[in-house]
């Protein structure tokens, strides 16, 4: 393998073989390809794009640069969830036992937040106790006993797109649709699953905010997952307000509890039953997606879904206590509350600043080994379109940093529209994308 004829050959438009990627790629996990060599491959995709053949082939590769986790000693169909994350998407947190309780085996591996987005570890790790750092034999025995397993990528899974995605996080090569997909699938692929579900986010707390990107990839990581043997669907939602009504670790696992116990969260638990119905659906469960949101909603009503949450805390080392009573949780230093300016409809928020603004208040990390305080965050008391009153409680936010400058509750206010008419309304889940392409979703 010649790594400048492998680069020229990418960078002139020609589509390179699954050979020729494994050696390139390979050469660079063991260090003989250094990092300028990667980063002009890397720009390279970035303008020239891969084919859908291409791009499988490449995940391909990724994916075995490491461990794939074997899971057919567990019965049943397992089937996953991802989301390209968002600002209060604590969608798995709900979902993972929902779909579990449902019969369906559901093995995660889940991320950190990084910049604006939150991350499922750092919500659980807020639990007293709550070990994200499974070893993949501690990964198997867990979702054998309990049917679930919520967990950090280990060293062993997909090190080749540690490595890249450290490099194009700082050669300004993130934003490819293969590359994208690649590096998302590669990881989910290794978890041991048969099918998929992908929840791609839109709007302006999301990665991609333009619908148009969004369904583009969408189809794209369907399209891997499908070539690789693996049933996937895909949703494209709406990330234009923050999901639910807490943004932070501790507050959301809160709010997850609240929805498991039978708590009405309109918008998160719309999410939560599209995406858990196709995932029952997919795990031989139910017959149509809708029937799946039917018995994902008696996995809640019935309390199966909260206990079934319970016991995966106490199987992965959390203090079940805290879940059960949340008020013993420590309290922020400071509680300041943000008033309405005006009185009106909401008819907007500035949902990536709302998570950067979180991530400045403790709940986030500016960069990688920043530290979090799981307390920090904020509670929103309205959603687009609900009327409010000049003076009345627009949110709530919990901190222990002192604002430098000007107060936190100020800067919150200016994130939140507020006009004189409500706000035309809007479907939450724009689309589903199978193997015959995306279509508008007309199903509740
Ligand atoms: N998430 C990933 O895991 N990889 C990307 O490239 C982008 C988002």
């Amino acid at each position: 393998m010649n790594p400048v004829e492998f680069i020229r050959k990418k960078r002139s438009g020609q589509t390179l073989s699954r050979k020729e990627m494994h050696d390139f790629i390979s050469a660079y996990v063991t260090g003989e390809v250094p990092d300028y060599q990667m980063s002009a491959f890397l720009m390279a995709v970035y303008f020239s794009g891969m084919s859908r053949e291409e791009t499988a082939a490449f995940t391909d590769v990724m994916l075995h640069s490491g461990r794939v986790i074997d899971l057919s000693s567990v019965p049943g169909r397992k089937v996953d969830k991802h989301s390209t994350g968002g600002v209060g998407d604590k969608v798995s947190l709900i979902l993972a036992p929902m779909v579990a309780a449902c019969g369906v085996p559901v093995p995660m591996i889940s991320g950190r937040g990084l910049g604006h987005t939150g991350g499922t570890l750092d919500k659980l790790e807020s639990i007293p106790g709550f070990r994200t750092n499974l070893s993949i034999e501690e990964y198997q025995r867990v979702i054998s006993e309990t049917g679930l397993v919520l967990s950090g990528q280990t060293e062993e899974i997909a090190p080749a797109d540690r490595k890249m995605y450290a490099l194009r996080d700082v050669t300004a090569t993130i934003e490819s649709i293969p590359l994208i997909a690649g590096s998302i699938m590669s990881k989910k692929l290794a978890e041991g699953i048969d099918a998929l579900v992908l929840d791609v986010k839109t709007g302006s707390g999301a990665f991609m905010q333009r619908y148009e990107e969004s369904v583009e990839l969408a189809s794209a990581l369907v399209s891997i997952g499908r070539a690789m043997g693996k049933e996937t669907i895909g949703f494209v939602t709406r990330m234009n307000e923050p999901l639910g009504t807490a943004v932070g670790n501790w507050c959301e696992v809160v709010e997850s509890v609240e929805c498991l116990r039978g708590k009405k969260c309109p918008d998160l638990m719309e999410v939560t039953y599209v995406l858990g119905g196709a995932m029952v659906f997919l795990g031989g469960k139910a017959s149509s997606i809708e029937e799946g949101m039917r018995t994902c909603e008696s996995a809640v009503w019935s309390g199966r879904a909260y206990e079934k949450f319970l016991e995966l805390v106490r199987v992965q080392g959390g203090e079940a206590s805290y879940i059960e009573n949340p008020g013993k949780y420590p309290k922020a230093a400071f509680s300041p509350r943000v008033e309405s300016p005006a009185s009106g409809y909401i008819t907007g928020f500035d949902t990536r600043l709302i998570g950067v603004l979180a991530t400045e208040l403790g709940a986030g990390r500016m960069s990688v080994d920043d530290d979090i305080d799981p307390k920090a965050g904020i509670l929103f008391k309205k959603k687009i379109g609900d009327h409010i009153e000049k003076g009345e409680t627009l949110a709530m936010i919990q901190t222990d940093r002192p604002s430098r400058g000007r107060p936190w509750e100020e800067r919150l206010a200016a994130l939140i529209s507020i006009g004189p008419e409500p706000p035309e309304r809007t479907p939450l889940i724009l689309s589903i994308v199978d193997g015959e392409g995306a279509k508008p979703w007309g199903g509740s």
